[in-house]
């Protein structure tokens, strides 16, 4: 095997994702035969200060969603750049990648033309070294299969009708290993299912897989969730734990939480009491954006007030951004971050964050978008991290269940040195059983 790997060809694509909407797909060839393919995944509950993904805007194709300006940018400026380039070297292509853009929040050439290139150069070198991608990014200690988050109830942006609440997720921490954890979640679905239909409420289901029931409250979902826990034969909190993604930035309008289905009007100390009865009530680990993404002194209070008992997660509020983190850290934001591998737009920057995270005893959600693809390379960052946690929506829908799959491969490839992170994944709180 060389100890070297140049680039001598990169080609992109405009394909779709799970929503039907255009998305960059690109390939890396190596001189040594070797490919490497990504497709780049969309968000629709988005972060003010993502990066930001190019869209075409002509309105006579894709309403305005084509990327074609991206793929472009891929095929031509990109491709130039980084021909002969070492792919085994991916700070430094990320670093190429960053300086050729120029921008802050790469829309010159848009991040998703960028992560396209990043992740598939990941791809590409992991084969020519023979490596699985998790190996090549993390090394030889990558052993921790995640304790799986499955997103089975959607609401907010993913789901016209449901509840205000974006995510209800189940989260089988106390399984043996994750195929038994993938096993647990998917029985507590189906269970889910036979509950939402006594309820005689729909049991379609929204973007990420979930059920979208036309439920009075948003705590009648808890009470949903609990039952189908206890259906499918578990015990809520030792089996499964529930977490929670409110993404609360989506229902933040002129100065209140405006909670819909609940006829709720709240301020911020109000939106941490309603949130604290919660978790007073029910077996929750994990609260993903509970406040706007706007509410830095919001969040220091509410990981002050409740992070001992649920981990407080940043999504919006982080973006996978280290600007944005390091603030969190000054100021007692959160003690968990969300890592979304298109909202900073490389790979490089990506691993950085999160190892600034767990640097500062943050825990690590690595998380799928809402608009998602076949592409599992998430299921390799999170078992490349060691970081216990990961989101990928519900256990159904093929584009959800590749990521999941992807887990149980690499839990056979490791064998005996696989360890399933559960309840260790939360070790940052106190857990009351
Ligand atoms: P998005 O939602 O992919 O639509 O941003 C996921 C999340 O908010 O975690
Ligand atoms: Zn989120």
């Amino acid at each position: 095997m060389s100890s070297r790997a140049l680039i001598t060809g990169i080609v992109a694509d405009e394909v779709l994702d799970s929503r039907g909407n255009p998305t960059v797909k690109v390939r890396v060839v190596l001189d040594d035969g070797t490919t490497g393919e990504t497709i780049v995944p969309s968000g629709a509950s988005t972060g003010e200060f993502e990066a930001v993904e190019l869209r075409d805007g002509d309105a006579a194709r894709y309403c305005g969603k084509g990327v074609l300006k991206a793929v472009s940018n891929v095929n031509n400026e990109i491709a130039l750049a980084l021909r002969g380039q070492d792919v085994l070297d991916q700070r430094q292509i990320d670093q190429r990648l960053i300086a050729l853009d120029g921008t802050e929040s790469k829309s010159r050439l848009g991040a998703n033309a960028i992560l396209g290139v990043s992740l598939a150069c990941a791809r590409a070198a992991a084969q020519s070294q023979r490596l699985a991608l998790f190996q090549f990014l993390g090394g030889a200690d990558s052993h921790v299969l995640p304790v799986p988050m499955f997103n089975v109830l959607n609401g907010g942006k993913h789901a016209a009708d449901g509840p205000d609440v974006q995510e209800f997720k189940i989260v089988p921490l106390g399984a043996p290993t994750f195929r038994e954890a993938y096993r647990y979640g998917a029985e507590t679905y189906h269970a889910l299912r036979g509950v939402l239909a006594e309820m005689g409420t729909s049991t379609n289901v929204g973007d990420e897989g979930g059920f979208v029931p036309q439920l009075k409250s948003n705590l009648a979902a808890m009470d949903a969730l609990t039952r189908a826990i206890e259906r499918a034969g578990y015990r809520p909190g030792e089996d499964i734990a529930i977490g929670l993604d409110p993404a609360a930035s989506s229902f933040f309008t002129d100065g209140a939480y405006r909670l819909t289905r609940d006829r709720l009007s709240l301020s911020t100390q109000d939106m941490i009491g309603y949130w604290k009865s919660w978790v007073n009530a029910y077996p929750l680990v994990s609260l993903e954006d509970p406040l706007a993404d706007s509410d830095w002194s919001g969040f220091a209070t509410i990981t002050r007030e409740l992070g001992a008992r649920v981990q407080i997660v940043g999504d919006d509020l982080f973006v996978t951004n280290r600007k944005f983190l390091k603030r969190g850290i000054e100021e007692g934001c959160c003690n968990s971050i969300l890592i979304k591998l298109n909202q900073i737009g490389t790979v490089t920057e990506t691993l950085d964050t999160a190892h600034m995270a767990m640097a500062a005893g943050y825990t690590c959600l690595v998380s799928h978008r809402s608009g998602e693809t076949s592409d599992t390379s998430i299921a390799d960052l999170a078992v490349a991290l060691n970081c216990g946690q990961i989101k990928s929506g519900a256990p159904a829908r093929g584009e959800r269940v590749a990521k999941y799959n992807r887990l149980l491969e690499i839990e056979n490839m490791l064998g005996a040195a696989a360890v399933f992170a559960g309840r260790h994944a939360f070790s940052n709180l106190r857990l009351s059983t």
